[in-house]
């Protein structure tokens, strides 16, 4: 067992590998894809980003011209296709769609995705299917409260609205947008509404999940205290560390033969 978090959390583990996943949820803009990147790394764990599923499904139905309210063909799309997460790079059926899922048009037409229950309890599936077996630090809305509640260590991780919005506007800025700061906010508020009323699969924090505020505090400053967080969090003996099993991608084991992109 070589992933650092075992040695400095002094955990009993026997001679099995096993399967560790650190939950980490909060809204937009909180900084989880990089934390949780940055963790990820400095554990020896992988990385999943959850999010990148909902935007390459959108993306597929998008690319294919699929009426988005139409629930049951995104259901029937999104069952079809083999998507493939290695840390930040997605393919999709083959394909690097590592950027194309990024553009704001998939951000804008996400949510007919992310409300689709049947789409949520597949993709939640494919989750927990690409989890097993492995140490992982995954992030999302609902991956404490819902897709791995039994995960030792949840975080949830929230940053006030301005400073959200400060840093999406930085980040824009870098690649040549400007945006006016009260419309990022406004843009921001719907979102935050939009993720928080979804019937299933709501952003909210789980009731074991430790509120993070992230205010003022530098990136290396987030995941130094995140990490002895950590570190404490798996070291109690209630924590619960799964027995291995071994799938070796997300889709096709569980789902319908592949469509051709
Ligand atoms: O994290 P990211 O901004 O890439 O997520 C894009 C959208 O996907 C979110 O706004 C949310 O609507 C949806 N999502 C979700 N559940 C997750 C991850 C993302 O509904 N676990």
């Amino acid at each position: 067992m070589n992933n650092r978090i075992f040695e400095g959390a002094h955990l009993e583990l026997g001679d099995k590998p096993q399967s560790v996943v650190i939950a980490i949820d909060g809204p937009a803009g909180a900084g989880k894809s990089t934390v949780a990147k940055l963790l990820a790394k400095s554990l020896g764990f992988e990385f999943l980003d959850t999010g990148a599923m909902y935007r390459a499904v959108t993306y597929a139905a998008i690319t294919r011209g699929i009426d988005l309210s139409d629930s049951q063909s995104i259901l029937i799309l999104a069952s079809s296709l083999e998507i493939q997460l290695d840390g930040s790079n997605v393919t999709l059926n083959g394909i690097d769609i590592s950027e194309a899922i990024r553009t704001p048009e998939v951000g804008q037409s996400i949510g007919a995705v992310a409300d689709n229950v049947q789409v949520r309890a597949l993709l939640s599936q494919w989750q927990r299917d690409w989890a097993r077996g492995r140490c992982v630090v995954t992030e999302g809305r609902d991956q404490g409260s819902e897709v791995f509640k039994d995960s030792p260590c949840k975080i949830f991780l929230v940053a006030s609205n301005e400073e959200r919005a400060k840093r999406r506007q930085e980040e824009l800025s870098k690649k040549g947008i400007d945006i006016d700061l009260v419309e990022i906010l406004d843009q921001q508020n719907r979102r935050d509404h939009q993720d928080r009323i979804r019937p299933v699969g709501a952003l909210r924090r789980a009731d074991d999940a430790i509120e993070f505020h992230t205010d003022g505090l530098s990136l290396e400053q987030v995941v130094e205290q995140l990490e002895a967080i950590i570190h404490q969090r798996l070291s109690q003996p209630t924590a619960k560390i799964n027995e291995p099993h071994h799938p070796s991608s997300l889709s096709k084991q569980s789902l319908p033969a592949s469509e051709a992109e």
